[in-house]
């Protein structure tokens, strides 16, 4: 179903930018020195060059307050987050947990419809195995894309084959555009789940995502989408988008490695188990004559099942993420920064390197 909600978090403009005009219009030379400033990394020379990083799509620079947010986080807060019922404790938790709600924001969702995680990849994986490994039969279908990362194609095919399942491929036409009539024929019965990504890491493709989900939930069909290469150039609506998870990595929108999130709708991870064991998922362990018995928590299927460190990493993470999206003049560095934006502004330190391709 879906829900209308309005989005707690407009997306600010600078500059002027015109809705739906190219973004970077209108931008000064001073908002683009103030830009580059926010990133300490852009100061390096590189080949004794200013330096001009055009790989956002692989990974983001690290803002400031990232970097900040990670020191400040080691020097004054460090603690395990959930656990520890010290101040440093309680702190790490409420920043934790602080993150997670905005977060929630970001994606116009609630908190605990949030799996705090290590990036896509892994988000992808854990819908595989907890969700669609125990529910694929012999001739049921997963659909993809001709242009999906290799993230949200590997484990699909690694659960075909597990499964007895085939993988079934949307094609592109010329214009690298989902052929949805070809979509179209490939949705029945036997549909189990649709994985697509919103905006093509190759092609710089945005697709379809709202039509693709309601045509593959008229087939009966669930919906992943990966939002790794859009959630830096797109108002990120979960709820508009009507999908049933939506993944998507922190160091793609300018946070630190290691860090991810796994929307799934509630129903939907109520009724998914948890894919790794581990420690915050448990509320009470008893051993009788050398018998275990583990008492899950409420929310066993959303907790990550992470370990200390990585809970740890998480805590730091997340209130670097938390930074980042704070409503305000950073997001939209990241999202002018994205590298479709950045035709015009760099024509300049572009052409030092046609001079001197040393
Ligand atoms: C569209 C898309 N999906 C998934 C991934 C994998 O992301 P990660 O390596 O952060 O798990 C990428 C990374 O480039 C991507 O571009």
């Amino acid at each position: 179903m879906n829900v209308e909600r309005p989005h707690p978090n407009p997306l600010p403009r600078r500059g002027g930018s015109p809705p739906g005009g190219q973004a970077g219009q209108g931008i000064t030379d001073s908002d683009w020195a103030g830009i580059r400033g926010d990133f300490p990394l852009l100061t390096r020379l590189v080949h004794d060059k200013p330096l001009v990083y055009l790989d956002s799509a692989n990974t983001g620079q690290k803002p400031a307050v990232v970097i900040e947010a990670i020191d400040d986080f080691y020097r004054n807060h460090n603690a395990n987050v959930s656990r520890a019922v010290h101040a440093l404790g309680a702190e790490a938790t409420e920043a934790y947990e602080g993150s997670r709600i905005k977060l929630a924001k970001f994606l116009n969702v609630r908190g605990d419809e949030l799996v705090l995680c290590s990036g896509t990849t892994f988000a992808i994986n854990l819908v595989a195995y907890s969700w669609a490994l125990p529910r694929l039969r012999p001739g049921d279908a997963i659909v993809l894309t001709r242009m999906e990362h290799h993230a949200n194609i590997v484990p699909w095919q690694q659960l075909c084959a597990r499964t007895g399942a085939k993988l079934r491929v949307i094609p592109v036409d010329d214009d690298g555009q989902v052929r949805l009539d070809e979509y179209a024929k490939l949705l029945n019965a036997r549909t189990k789940l649709v994985s697509f990504t919103q905006v093509s890491n190759a092609l710089g493709t945005v697709t379809p995502a709202k039509q693709i989900v309601a045509m593959a939930h008229s087939a009966g069909a669930k919906v992943l989408v990966d939002g790794a290469q859009s959630v830096s150039h797109l108002r990120a609506d979960v709820i508009d988008l009507d999908c049933d998870w939506f993944v998507f990595s922190g160091h793609k929108v300018f946070g630190p490695t290691g860090i991810g999130v796994l929307y799934g709708k509630e129903a939907l991870l109520n009724e998914t188990p948890p894919w790794q064991g581990g420690g915050n998922m448990i509320k009470d362990v008893n051993v009788n004559d050398g018998a275990i018995t583990l008492t899950f928590g409420n929310n066993a299927s959303k907790a990550p099942a992470v370990n200390p460190e990585v809970a740890v990493n998480g805590a730091v993470n997340v209130r670097a993420l938390h930074n980042i999206l704070r409503p305000g003049a950073t997001l939209v560095t990241c999202h002018l920064l994205s590298f479709s934006h950045l035709a015009k502004p760099l024509t300049e330190p572009l052409s030092c390197w046609s001079q001197s391709p040393s």
